[in-house]
């Protein structure tokens, strides 16, 4: 494919690293929470300006591990209804009922004023999920809200590796942030995930619960109900490589979203709105369609006539239609919600991936204008 939806690749002398740290780990039998782990969470600490690291086996089990801390079970978390399935099953598996929250159609952020709604005495967490790695400006407004319920702000920060806020790191505004290395992510790792926080007590209890609960690591006595969510050292070592690039991954990615922003305005395409005291990773590029074109129509398209993959939506289908979690958002009254609705419907991902060529990123732009006019949207002008 000409220009696919996703390319991850590791430099030579990124591989030379990683395998040299995984045959140390191989010669030396320390296979998991090793020295290299303890490497990884040093660095990615300081890198998000965190007291602590947790290093863990996913972005879902960091998730986990936090609302667990946050001893949530049998209470109330509120989760924007525009996310993926992994931030409401955390909450759920951790003990919680769901609530779901409306999103903003310009930042695709939680609507902060219908979350403020959802709150009751039972309250205990409302997690923000920064889409596409963007952190929205509502996120202060957020903060206060927190703040004056005396709920907890937890951070799935999955896609927002690197992204700030007026200077201050994803992860860092609530209690404590989760982050993945799903292979798409900014930082792959295969698989693996990473809690950080500014507060001991989490930080202890996560290193409690990713290993089986133990009180520590040689004893064998089971203080929490915790689980295999161990980061083994071979993930770490590459999670440590990507990690040490990723200054170097937003620099590419944001040249080329200033590459698609230029040329999108020129047809009159709307993109989300990225402030400009926001620092944005740009795991995803979103941009919204015209009224009336066909997304899985225009995806075909794309594919079979341009040779060019879109990268997968930022979500098509909100979380109280997920037919897993439709019967509690019914039972809780909650049938439409038309911002997240708009937002899962109305959107596409165009593909970013610092090996794409700006020769390729103008060619995307131009092959979006002309399938969309040619899908009777109306396009200002084609390059
Ligand atoms: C918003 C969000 N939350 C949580 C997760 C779960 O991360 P993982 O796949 O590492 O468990 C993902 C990953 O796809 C995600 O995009």
């Amino acid at each position: 494919m000409r220009v696919p939806p996703a390319r991850i690749q590791f430099s030579p002398e990124d591989r030379a690293t990683v395998l040299a740290q995984i045959d140390r780990a191989m010669e030396t039998g320390q296979l998991t929470l090793g020295p290299v782990g303890k490497e990884l969470e040093a660095e990615f600490a300081v890198r998000h300006n965190a007291k602590h690291a947790v290093a863990v086996s996913s972005g879902t089990s960091a998730l986990e591990i936090i609302l667990r801390a946050l001893a949530v079970d049998g209470r109330e978390v509120i989760v924007p209804a525009n996310t993926f399935f992994a931030t409401a099953a955390a909450a759920m598996h951790a003990g919680a009922t769901l609530k779901f929250a409306d999103c903003d159609p310009e930042t695709m952020a939680i609507d902060v004023q219908h979350a403020a709604s959802l709150i009751t005495s039972q309250t205990a967490a409302i997690v923000v999920v920064h889409i596409g790695g963007l952190v929205a400006p509502s996120i202060e407004a957020l903060q206060g809200l927190c703040r004056d319920h005396d709920v907890h702000l937890v951070e799935d920060a999955a896609h927002a590796h690197g992204s700030s806020f007026r200077g201050r790191s994803a992860g860092t505004f609530g209690i404590a942030g989760s982050f993945s290395f799903y292979p798409t992510k900014v930082i792959a790792g295969g698989e693996g995930g990473m809690i950080i926080t500014d507060d001991d007590m989490i930080a202890d209890e996560a290193r409690i619960y990713r290993d089986q609960g133990k009180g520590s690591f040689l004893a064998n006595f089971h203080t929490r109900l915790g689980h295999n969510w161990r980061m083994s050292e071979p993930h770490a070592a590459i999670v440590l490589a990507q990690l040490r690039r990723l200054d170097e991954f937003i620099d590419a990615r944001q040249a080329l979203a200033r590459r698609y922003d230029a040329a999108l305005a020129e047809i009159g395409l709307r993109t989300v709105h990225v402030a400009a005291n926001a620092n944005c990773n740009y795991y995803k590029y979103i941009v919204f369609l015209p009224d009336g074109v066909e997304r899985t129509e225009l995806k075909q398209l794309l594919r079979d006539e341009f040779d060019i993959g879109l990268s997968g939506e930022v979500y098509d289908t909100p979380l109280h239609h997920q037919p897993v979690f439709a019967p509690m958002a019914e039972a809780q009254g909650i049938v439409n919600l038309a911002g997240a609705e708009w937002l899962c419907a109305r959107h596409i991902c165009l593909p970013l991936y610092p090996s794409l060529s700006e020769i390729d990123a103008d060619y995307v732009v131009a092959s979006l204008a002309t399938a969309l006019s040619r899908l009777g949207a109306e396009i200002v002008s084609i390059r």
